[in-house]
């Protein structure tokens, strides 16, 4: 082995505990120094390493990893079905729900080789990004239920704010933006009971790009989306990818219970990233100019034309 695998295999060992560099240095026979050397590297792979002075160093458990039982115990109940990698975790929550699987059931991975994106576009799955799908079972009409995606927008930047504390932005319909940039897609599918010809349950798929390196993005992405934090060493100690899915995944079902009553809109437009601004309106292939007046109480974005002309839109394609 080399010294960074003795260095990394021995603070495995004491990983309840710190370990002074003299004890590192004598059980493996090595300078202080090449000590050092050892942690810088392993840091820069990735570990996370603590050193305190008169301590010495620690290993950190990776909280970067996702852990099916981690998960289930802050969930409190609701199942999880978690994967390394996957085709596309929506896909599998629509046939976990047509086969009966119950509100609040939740299916991740850390990466997806076809993620699904709205309008029959694919959404880049690398490793470093949280990817989820939940099966709801709204108690609410339909029409209500096409508020869902609103909702989930709002909860996911709640749960980035409250475990992360960083402040993400929503672009109608339901991108969420970090620092001028697409940090999270929403696709929201529907599962139809095709006996009794009603719409089943609902699946939220969302995509947040957590501790993705730029690096790791397609070239031609690199410009338009981003990252919590590039790359797992930017990720601050202790914050554990496990309590953001679940806070992320309680949020989303908590606000989809509350429904009917719509006060989750109001932080969906304070958090509104096009209001009140000039954005583009792309229907039917062409682009119009337009100034974004109000969201509804649809969640629909009211728009006014150069013409005056004003229009609610339900769904589609804004840039800004
Ligand atoms: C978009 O921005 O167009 C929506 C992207 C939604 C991506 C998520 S990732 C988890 C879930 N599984 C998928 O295949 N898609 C959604």
């Amino acid at each position: 082995m080399s010294t960074v695998q003795d260095v990394l295999a021995f603070l495995h060992i004491h990983e309840d505990t710190y370990v002074s560099g003299q004890l590192i240095a004598q059980n493996l026979g090595i300078s202080r120094s090449a000590i050092w050397k050892a942690i810088e590297l392993l840091r820069d792979e990735g570990h996370s390493i603590d050193a305190v002075t008169n301590k010495g160093y620690r290993l950190m458990p990776n909280l970067d990893v996702l852990d099916k039982n981690r998960l289930e115990t802050l969930l409190g109940g609701f199942p999880v079905h978690l994967f390394d990698t996957i085709d596309s975790t929506n896909r599998f929550a629509k046939q976990l729900a047509a086969e009966g699987s119950c509100h609040g059931t939740v299916v991740v991975s850390a990466s997806q080789s076809q993620g699904r994106g709205r309008l029959g576009r694919e959404f880049s799955s690398p490793k470093g990004g949280l990817y989820m799908s939940i099966i709801l079972r709204p108690r609410c009409k339909t029409e209500e239920a096409l508020l869902v995606t609103s909702a989930a927008a709002v909860a996911v930047a709640r749960a980035v704010e409250k475990v992360c504390n960083l402040e993400l932005g929503i672009k109608w319909v339901n991108d969420l933006f970090f620092r001028k940039r697409k940090v999270c897609g929403i696709l929201t599918e529907g599962v139809i009971d095709f006996e009794a010809g009603v719409l089943s349950s609902l699946v939220v798929g969302i995509g947040l790009n957590y501790s993705t390196p730029s690096a790791a993005f397609e070239a031609n992405l690199r410009s338009v989306v981003t990252s919590l934090y590039d790359g797992p060493s930017q990720v601050p100690p202790f914050l554990d990818a496990n309590v953001l899915v679940a806070e992320i995944v309680r949020t989303v079902v908590s606000l989809s219970d509350l429904l009917p009553d719509r006060s989750f809109l109001q932080e969906y437009r304070d958090r509104s990233l096009v209001l009140g601004n000039t954005v583009s309106v792309v229907q039917a292939k062409k682009t119009k100019t337009a100034l974004a007046l109000e969201i509804d109480d649809d969640a629909h974005l009211v728009v006014e034309y150069g013409d005056g002309s004003i229009e609610s839109l339900g769904t589609g394609e804004i840039s800004i």
